[in-house]
């Protein structure tokens, strides 16, 4: 991809990174990323692989509240999340990945501050997710996160494996009290207009 091409495309598409061979650009999902997002979570082997259509779905109707990563055109990563119904002064971050070529570079951090961004100019000012005991990797992105906005992880028990029909483990919940400017309720996002 040429920078030039980089350059034509919409607002919304922003180049975060042009090194001389590549470039790297972090969007909200289209439709047709679904396949490639449901791939990288398979292919993480860490992730729950949730049905391809939930990716589709997901890309259709939580895109202001996601982004996806391209790097050189190809999807090479992703963040989806949803504003919680009951607090949409939140932000529930349900999965991250990298596809593994395009990991330590970054890049799963990048994509975090440009969603957390987003939808703080819109009013949300805490973001939660869950991690399972063993995901280093994954808690020491979020702990990096909270260390941008100046605090530390909050823990707490959410889901323990009785919880689960299937022998999963335990998902604790992690809240990240967000440094953003002032809002108004009017502000928050709404995903259904
Ligand atoms: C977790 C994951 C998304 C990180 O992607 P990445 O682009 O390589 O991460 P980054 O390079 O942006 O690193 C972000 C932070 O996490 C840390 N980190 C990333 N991978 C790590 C690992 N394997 N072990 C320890 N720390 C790790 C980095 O050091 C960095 O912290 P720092 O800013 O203090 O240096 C990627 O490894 C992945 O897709 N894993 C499988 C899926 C998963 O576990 N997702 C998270 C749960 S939803």
């Amino acid at each position: 991809m040429t920078q030039t091409r980089t350059l034509s495309r919409t607002a919304a598409e922003t180049a975060v990174g042009r090194a001389a061979e590549t470039t790297t650009v972090i969007r909200a999902p289209r439709t047709a990323d679904g396949a490639p997002l449901w791939r990288i979570a398979v292919d993480s082997r860490v992730l729950d692989a949730n049905s391809s259509y939930a990716y589709l779905l997901w890309c259709r109707d939580f895109r202001s509240t996601s982004v996806v990563a391209e790097i050189d055109s190809q999807v090479a990563g992703f963040v989806i999340g949803y504003l919680r119904p009951q607090a949409r002064n939140t932000l529930f971050v349900w999965q991250v990945a990298v596809d593994h070529r395009f990991r330590g570079r970054g890049l799963a951090g990048t994509m975090l501050d440009r969603l957390v961004g987003n939808v703080a100019a819109h009013g949300v000012s805490t973001l939660e997710t869950t991690v399972s005991p063993d995901n280093d990797a994954s808690l020491a992105m979020f702990a990096a996160l909270a260390r941008r906005h100046g605090t530390e992880l909050e823990r707490e028990e959410l889901f323990t494996p009785p919880d689960f029909p299937d022998g999963h483990q335990a998902e604790d919940l992690y809240r990240i009290a967000l440094q953003t400017a002032a809002h108004t309720e009017e502000e928050i996002i709404d995903d259904h207009r």
